[in-house]
């Protein structure tokens, strides 16, 4: 498939997608949903890559929302009858096994905010904005907003932001535990890939697997959270990696891994 609103290019492991509709502020429409929904399978599917970074064309925005004039004149019933919306979750989130990571370069609104929660982390310059203003659009969240954000940053502020529509720095969003890390804009990039580059070196299963591990806190109960935790622990002693990964310790040497 080739892309005309996003850009894919692989740096080592890591592969960097770039939302690429800056004249839009990187809106997001159905034809970025689709590139996405193939930009993420074909990650997925590569096992030379380790880990992807989501980030938005332009120093101004992230991605300022879902395309709002694509949405205007969409009769109620479209939305409904589509599932408009479902596959963020369906095709993107849910298939992405592999960790990926959001730099968060401006403004994250509406669905950009919940396209950037998706991520297993975000990362965000000092000049990133967030907010579901969606309220004044006579709407609300669709994507995940009002409850990715109530589990990030707790009743109150998400109940804040949702109700009145206003935006959260970048600095507010580190405190409230949003996003992981804060940097100077003109470092988020590289910083990321850093990052990145650091997950993909990882052993691939384990990385999975801590993925989900964490996920799953927010999916079940503590007791069964609990146990699908150490089951899942117990299987990754069974990897050629977990060999590896502790003969090396005990030698004094670094590990090789084979990812299996
Ligand atoms: C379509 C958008 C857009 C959006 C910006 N643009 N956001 N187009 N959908 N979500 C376009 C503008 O129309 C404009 O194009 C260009 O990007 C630059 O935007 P400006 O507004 O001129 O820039 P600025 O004055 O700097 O304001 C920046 C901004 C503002 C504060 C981010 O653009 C804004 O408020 N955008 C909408 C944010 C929003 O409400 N997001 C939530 C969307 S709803 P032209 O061609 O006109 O110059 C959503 C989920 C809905 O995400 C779920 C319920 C169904």
């Amino acid at each position: 498939m080739s892309y005309e609103t996003i850009l894919v290019e692989t740096r080592g492991a890591v592969t960097l997608i770039t939302l690429n509709r800056p004249q839009a502020l990187n809106a997001l429409n159905s034809q970025v949903c689709a590139e996405l929904i193939d930009a993420f399978a074909a990650f997925e599917a590569d096992n030379s890559q380790g880990c992807a970074v989501l980030t938005g064309s332009g120093e101004k925005a992230f991605a300022a929302g879902a395309d709002i004039k694509e949405m205007a004149e969409k009769p109620a019933a479209d939305f409904f009858l589509g599932d408009f919306f479902a596959e963020w979750q369906s095709s993107i989130v849910k298939p992405t096994r592999k960790p990926w990571i959001a730099a968060v370069n401006g403004f994250a609104l509406g669905g950009g905010c919940e396209l950037a929660m998706m991520a297993d982390f975000i990362i965000a310059s000092d000049t990133a904005r967030f907010g579901q203003p969606e309220i004044k659009l006579g709407v609300a969240p669709g994507m995940g907003g009002s409850q990715r954000l109530t589990r990030a940053v707790g009743k109150a502020k998400a109940m804040e932001m949702c109700l009145t529509g206003r935006m959260m720095g970048a600095q507010e969003a580190e405190s409230a535990g949003l996003v992981a890390r804060v940097v100077p804009l003109a470092d988020l990039l590289e910083d990321t890939l850093k990052t990145a580059a650091v997950i993909a070196a990882m052993p691939r299963m384990a990385a999975m697997v801590n993925k989900e591990m964490v996920n799953i806190a927010f999916e079940t109960t503590l007791e069964q959270s609990l146990l699908t935790e150490r089951r899942l622990f117990q299987i990754l002693t069974a990897t050629q990696d977990k060999a590896e990964g502790m003969a090396a310790f005990v030698e004094k040497r670094k590990p090789v891994w084979t990812g299996r």
